[in-house]
């Protein structure tokens, strides 16, 4: 439609080249003014005229192109109308498409996402449970894109707070209570080992030679350490299964405790390792920042360490065109120096192929979350909490519903999601159930709801064909052509979500729609006896619903049919 305007113009206009009519031509801010808008403004200079001369003049010397209408002078600017049914046909020839939203540009390329990698032996935290939600959208709108996409969980699974952990079990711990309390008796136990500890030092010694043995090899140290992994991991599992997510590699920082050799060798071959006070480190003064610890006095790898294998290790085993991180603020620092250190190793793409994507905190806003003992909260009580507070709504609005359960853990489940997608990253988190779980609000379960309104309709009308040929003139009211428009936003929505690695452009996007849906949805009348007018009517409705079900989707959160 643009393009024939283009075209038009560039005939009247000598002086300006196609392109530069392109980027001229506006979209003008309300419908009374047209649907696109061409300012007259820089032509003033060449044509020593006034601009809405010029307008007037150029208006009356076009021969108007099949798609436009009518066309308007207002001031400066020569205001184009399209013709509705052709701006309406060719708006839904895009959107009936099948996976429509979808490219094809990431074919052939990797990206590696490393998300949720929460601590052995620790809670699933709220801050945790951030990282999983953002990075599993990442996940998932990369994959609309084409590309391949691993998602990897790098457990906190190896360091010295092992040695601790053993420490305190073989002195206070059992095996009992560790399996039926699982991690928090394990968190128990580590907060015991440092109330001892500073009245003992020498158990400090103690940990740290459990955690040497762990770096040697040893047999019970491994199988101990190993027993709370697989406690751990259990229960983080059942935290993704409630989430509906999955992981392609859970390579945990302990799958490079024998790579990390390899790491020392390189730096110092490549001449950038040196030492300060009998630890091993890489300068990164030049760079405005701390050195980047690689091996402590006693000879153990740490963190950043273990970040240098595991991308050395991405890079060769998946090839990767970006490796993304997602995890909170604090940690920038951090993945400043792992990336410069890689590109001090000489590696020109660790430039831009490594992102770390941070994310805000999460305030609990006063709210009284459920917590167990010793007051942590752990993501799986929230995501309950949220289950049982929409079962109960359901329970009161509509308890004849089918499969209660059910609806209630994924409309629960998608309102925390939804909450924590809805602004920015960088932006805190806030926690309130009432705002959450309100079906009016900008919220999970609205956009839930507006798709379920959409299924039920669907349900009802009879001899509805979705591939049938429609008549368009019955579209071109104000309301179908608002939400026309929005369901058109898609492909761009889901390009921008991925170029700023922000899933919030398809929260957003997705409001927008069932807004536009629910507008269009009051002042029309959708199961009409009329076969023509009911039939274009219906296939908004269809394609409403798969867009929004197709947007959630890209969040992570499935919709249900009735609620
Ligand atoms: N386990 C870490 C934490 O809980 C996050 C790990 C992030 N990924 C990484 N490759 N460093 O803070």
């Amino acid at each position: 439609m643009k393009e024939q305007i283009v075209t038009t113009l560039a005939a009247a206009i000598p002086s300006l080249t196609a392109e530069e009519i392109s980027s001229l031509i506006e979209i003008p801010p309300t419908p009374d003014m047209g649907d696109f808008a061409f300012p007259c403004f820089r032509l003033a200079k060449t044509l020593r005229k006034a601009p809405p001369m010029i307008a007037s003049e150029i208006a009356a010397s076009l021969s108007l192109p099949d798609a436009v209408d009518e066309v308007k002078v207002v001031g400066a600017y020569i205001n184009f109308f399209l013709k509705k049914e052709g701006f309406v046909a060719s708006i839904l020839e895009k959107v009936r498409k099948e996976n429509y939203g979808s490219s094809s540009e990431g074919e052939g390329k990797t990206i590696c996402i490393d998300y949720s990698s929460p601590n052995v032996a620790k809670n699933f935290h709220v801050g945790h449970l951030r990282t999983t939600i953002i990075g599993n959208s990442l996940h998932l709108i990369f994959k609309k894109l084409g590309y391949h996409v691993e998602r990897i969980n790098h457990l906190g699974d190896w360091g010295t707070q092992f040695g601790k952990l053993i420490v305190a079990y073989k002195n206070w711990g059992s095996e009992e209570a560790v399996k039926e309390k699982g991690i928090e008796e394990l968190m128990r136990l580590y907060v015991l080992f440092h109330q001892e500890a500073d009245k003992d030092p020498a158990l400090e010694d103690e940990a740290r030679a459990w955690f040497a043995k762990m770096e040697q090899g040893d047999e019970e140290a491994l199988s101990i350490w190993k027993w709370f992994v697989d406690i751990s991991l259990e229960e983080f599992k059942r935290t993704y299964k409630l989430l509906g997510m999955e992981f392609d590699h859970y390579t945990g920082e302990s799958f490079y405790r024998d790579k990390t050799a390899d790491v020392v060798k390189r730096l110092s071959d490549a001449g950038i390792l040196t030492e300060s006070e009998g630890a091993r480190i890489v300068d990164l003064s030049a760079y405005d920042m701390a050195p980047c610890l690689i091996l402590k006095k006693d000879g153990s790898s740490i963190y950043a360490t273990r970040d240098i294998a595991a991308i050395i290790y991405r890079k060769e085993n998946y090839n990767f065109e970006k490796c993304l991180y997602v995890t909170g603020q604090e940690q920038r620092l951090h993945f400043r120096q792992v990336f410069k250190v890689m590109e001090l190793l000489g590696n020109e793409w660790a430039k831009d192929g490594l992102v770390h994507i941070p994310y805000g905190l999460v305030s609990l806003g006063g709210e009284k979350l459920s917590s167990r003992d010793g007051n942590v909260i752990f993501a799986e009580d929230i995501l309950l909490e949220a289950v049982k507070k929409v079962r109960e709504i359901i329970e009161e609005r509509n308890p004849e519903l089918e499969d209660k359960d059910t609806v209630a853990e994924k409309v629960g489940v998608g309102a925390v999601i939804f909450n924590d997608l809805y602004n920015q990253r960088i932006k805190d988190v806030s926690f309130r159930w009432e705002h959450l779980l309100n079906f009016e609000g900008e919220t999970g379960p609205y956009v839930q709801y507006t798709y379920a309104r959409c299924s039920s309709i669907l349900r009802k009308v009879e001899n509805y064909s979705p591939d049938a040929d429609i008549d368009c003139s019955y579209l071109t009211d104000e309301a179908s052509l608002a939400l026309l428009k929005q369901l058109e936003l898609f492909p761009s929505a889901v390009q921008e979500a991925a170029t700023r690695y922000e899933p919030c452009v398809i929260a957003r996007y997705a409001i927008a729609v069932a807004q536009a849906f629910n507008h269009y949805y009051t002042v029309n009348r959708i199961n009409v006896p009329e076969d023509n007018i009911r039939n274009a009517r219906v296939l908004l409705v269809d394609i409403t619903r798969r867009t929004l079900r197709d947007a959630l989707a890209l969040l992570g959160i499935t919709c249900v049919e009735a609620m």
